[in-house]
């Protein structure tokens, strides 16, 4: 029988529900030392995580915020509080960016920050430099940032507002984020590609906006700048001087009052940063975008306490993580109807709802077989011709090895799941609860097949195979036995490792997975998202 929280109790209201869905059961001991050990462990994670991103939520250094307060601008994240809807949730990408990955300086958040937030209603992904940090100028993972932040907006069709106070390309790495295709003209590319394609461009000048950074607001279908603060140029003064010799002031050459004005630049003129972020919210509210609110349904609760996820998962990937007990802890009610439950069991697929939105979970219970991964080709190719998102739940170490699973054509039956993911053309969401390695990672979403988000428990751990087995396979390939070989992919294989490269889109505590997947089923199934049942077209299924 299933064991009940005391907050919430299952309720089964008509006998049509009764007969079709199932409380998922549950065996986990709060008491067990198994329990209390993986408690303990996942504890001391889930601090390291905890102080990471309150350190990253500073911004930069003191001396750089009194400058930032004493020009009576609002520090980045009050300029979000103040744009989103009150009482709701931001929902943030990727705090972690940037961390400890330039030598010769700390850049908290990537220097940008970045998420979706509901703006009178809608929910919009908004783009923030943080000028704290280095005069919020673009490092390489700045500009991989905002572009994932961009790339968040086209997939879910959602409106951008960015919240532009930045100096600019970052000279001293300027190879690394001028040139290639996606540098730092691909923002404005994807601007001008969103607009076109109906997603609203909006952008609000609160401080310098020089050389290219200048085409965000101009790339934009409305803009707001604050008056004697915000100034938009393609060569700030300095350079002019130097250039013609003309003298000119900041304000002269690109304020507020004069590109609302004379150039025609912005659309509105706003006195401060408060009065720009009411502008900007009437900017949405004149999107004639539909609103979030048509989509609140109602939802139970799990029936168990998702805060036993921390006594159930482990840091030590070798032990089993018994799925069920993950699934019961994120869906509603913790109801889930089981799909092929006794066919190919390392991989466990059903059909559940989050927050009211109806998903097909697809979560690994152990390694993939051939049998497992023809269960999940099936069970995808279903929920893509009904038009349900699906939920990746991923612990994989790989696929099955050996004689007998080549002769079974684990191959060819491993590419069937990868090639089902691949063109699975409905939402898809990806959570790392344990292990990430190898061809595993691509059968079950990771970040090359395009989940809308891919967020890793602090446990989690991606990489192509374990730092062990990799540093005997250089061995047996006779590069000789290098000890700091094993620790060093070890350490790539960490979540805040990949956290900070932007291959997620962030480490989340395992007990608000199920907060995490209801935000980002809103930003996917909201708005102007049609998922459309049998839209997708599968490539060949080779048998
Ligand atoms: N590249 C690298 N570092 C830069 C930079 C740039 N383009 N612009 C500023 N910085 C650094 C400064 O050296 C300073 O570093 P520090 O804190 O280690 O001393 C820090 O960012 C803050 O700059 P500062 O000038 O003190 O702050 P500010 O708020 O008064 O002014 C800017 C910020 C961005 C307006 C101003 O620094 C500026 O005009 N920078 C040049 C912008 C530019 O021409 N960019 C080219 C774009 S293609």
């Amino acid at each position: 029988t299933p064991r009940c929280s005391s907050r919430t109790v299952a309720t089964f209201t008509t006998p049509h529900q009764s007969s079709s869905i199932s409380v998922l059961p549950s065996a986990v001991d709060p008491s067990s030392p198994e329990y209390l050990e993986n408690t303990k462990l996942m504890s001391a994670a889930m601090s390291r995580l905890e102080s990471l991103t309150r350190k990253a939520h500073q911004g930069g250094p003191a001396k750089a915020k009194e400058k930032h307060l004493a020009r009576k601008k609002m520090l980045p994240r009050d300029r979000i509080t103040a744009l989103i809807d009150p009482g709701s949730t931001f929902l943030e990408l990727s705090p972690l960016a940037g961390h400890e990955l330039y030598p010769e300086a700390e850049v908290p958040c990537g220097g940008i920050i970045t998420g979706v937030g509901v703006v009178e209603g809608v929910e919009c992904v908004i783009v923030a430099n943080d000028s704290t940090v280095k005069g919020g100028t673009y490092y390489p993972i700045t500009v991989k940032k905002h572009l994932r932040a961009q790339e968040v907006a086209k997939e879910n069709n959602l409106p951008c507002i960015y919240l532009v106070d930045s100096g600019g390309a970052n000279l001293p790495h300027q190879s690394d984020v001028f040139p290639d295709r996606e540098h730092f003209g691909r923002i404005f590319y994807n601007q001008a590609r969103m607009s076109a394609a109906g997603v609203p461009q909006i952008a609000v000048v609160m401080g310098p906006c020089t050389a290219g950074g200048a085409y965000v607001p101009a790339m934009s279908d409305e803009s707001i700048i604050v008056q004697e603060q915000g100034h938009i140029f393609l060569a700030g003064p300095p350079l002019v001087k130097a250039a013609t010799g003309e003298v000119v002031s900041p304000e002269e050459l690109g304020g507020g009052k004069m590109h609302s004005s004379v150039s025609g630049v912005t659309d509105y003129l706003a006195v401060d940063d408060a009065h720009a972020v009411v502008l900007a919210r009437r900017c949405v509210s004149n999107l004639n975008w539909p609103k979030k609110t048509a989509l609140v349904k109602t939802y139970e609760e799990p029936v168990y306490d998702p805060e036993e996820l921390l006594g159930i998962a482990s840091t030590n990937l070798r032990k089993p993580l018994p799925i069920h007990e993950v699934i019961a802890r994120i869906v509603d009610g913790s109801k889930f109807s089981e799909f092929k439950r006794d066919f190919g069991t390392t991989l466990v697929t059903g059909f559940a709802e989050i927050y009211g939105h109806k998903v097909g979970i697809v979560a690994n219970n152990g390694i993939l077989f051939s049998s497992s991964s023809l269960k999940g080709a099936h069970f995808i190719e279903l929920c893509s011709q009904r038009g349900i998102p699906l939920v990746f739940l991923q612990n994989i170490s790989g696929f099955m090895v050996g004689k007998d699973a080549e002769r079974e054509g684990i191959a060819k039956n491993g590419a069937k799941l990868v090639t089902a993911v691949a063109c699975a053309d409905v939402p898809k969401f990806t959570v790392v609860v344990g292990g990430s390695y190898g061809a595993g990672n691509y059968g079950m979403c990771g970040r090359a097949y395009s989940p809308r988000f891919l967020w890793m428990w602090p446990n989690a751990r991606v990489g192509v195979m374990g730092g062990e087995q990799l540093a005997k396979v250089m061995e047996t390939v006779g590069k000789g036995v290098d000890e700091g070989l094993k620790d060093r992919i070890e350490k790539e294989s960490d979540s805040v490792f990949s956290s900070a490269r932007l291959w997620d889109d962030g480490v989340i505590p395992p007990q608000h997975t199920r907060r995490y997947l209801g935000l980002g089923l809103n930003a996917a199934m909201g708005g102007r998202n049609d998922v459309k049942a049998g839209a997708t077209k599968f490539g060949v299924f080779r048998m």
